[in-house]
């Protein structure tokens, strides 16, 4: 009697589970749609930006596009806060993350990374004339960064104290104003907010050359959407190998790092 109930149960929860898995939408679900929803917090550039006419520009909207045209799907694409990127991919209120999302063991539990396109580093940001010159100077300091993201995970992973803003401006903003001694963001997208700031503004922003940490970007997509993933792989790894990322990011201004590179 006992046996054959943890046999029904077990039944159960495979079954349960394998309905879970075929959740994600696969490459054919895709393309019967005929489109690829991405979710993006276009506050993040060069990566992805809001222009004045609402539309989002960026190296990552040009890489999908690209990765569209191979899927044969129109791109479509919804603004999101970037804390709640991940959740909605994993429970596939959107198809694929494209947030300048960092690859982190953490995240893998929950979505399925498409292998990186690019490596990127967490960039450490004083107002001019500030007395942090280096990572050490950190301790004890208060550090802005944008919620759930790798910046603010690995400012409290080293025990800083952190401000967290869903906003990336707000996280600027915050050291320009000096209600925090320093800012934590992505190294790209501090060095264009950085210059935009020092553009326009006396009060200028300084990067030290010390990053926190390195890390790989990916695009996110929900478990049970493996079929896709690997599709998108294809296409994506032939950008990198035949220098097209590169060349968006040169477009952009911005200096590339391949993930081929160690
Ligand atoms: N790379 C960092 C992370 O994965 C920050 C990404 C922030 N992206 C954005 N679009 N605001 O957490």
């Amino acid at each position: 009697m006992k046996k054959t109930l943890i046999f029904v149960m077990t039944a159960i929860l495979v079954l349960v589970s394998a309905f879970a898995l075929a959740d994600g939408k696969t490459l054919a679900d895709i393309q019967a749609k005929g489109e690829l929803v991405i979710a993006t917090s276009p506050d993040f550039p060069p990566f992805e930006a809001l222009q004045g006419d609402g539309s989002v520009k960026g190296i990552e909207i040009d890489i999908m596009e690209k990765v569209c045209d191979a899927l044969g799907v129109k791109l479509v694409i919804e603004q999101v806060d970037f804390d709640s990127i991940l959740q909605g991919i994993s429970s596939g209120t959107y198809d694929v993350g494209v947030s300048g999302i960092s690859v982190t063991e953490e995240r893998k539990k929950n979505v399925l990374f498409t292998d990186p396109y690019c490596l990127a580093a967490q960039a450490i940001v004083v107002v001019e004339g500030s007395d942090i010159a280096s990572k050490a100077d950190l301790a004890g300091k208060l550090i802005s960064v944008q919620t759930g993201t790798t910046s603010e995970l690995s400012c409290l992973a080293e025990g800083y104290n952190v401000e967290s803003y869903t906003q990336n401006v707000d996280a600027e903003l915050a050291v320009l104003n000096n209600n925090v001694d320093a800012w934590v963001i992505d190294d790209l997208t501090a060095a264009e907010m950085v210059a935009a700031n020092n553009a326009q503004s006396d009060k200028k922003l300084v990067i030290l050359d010390e990053a926190l940490s390195t890390e790989p970007y990916a695009f996110a997509f929900q478990f049970g959407s493996e079929d896709l993933v690997e599709a998108v792989n294809q296409t994506l790894n032939g950008l990198v190998e035949d220098g097209t990322v590169a060349a968006i990011f040169e477009a952009f201004d911005a200096p590339y790092t391949s993930p081929l590179a160690k």
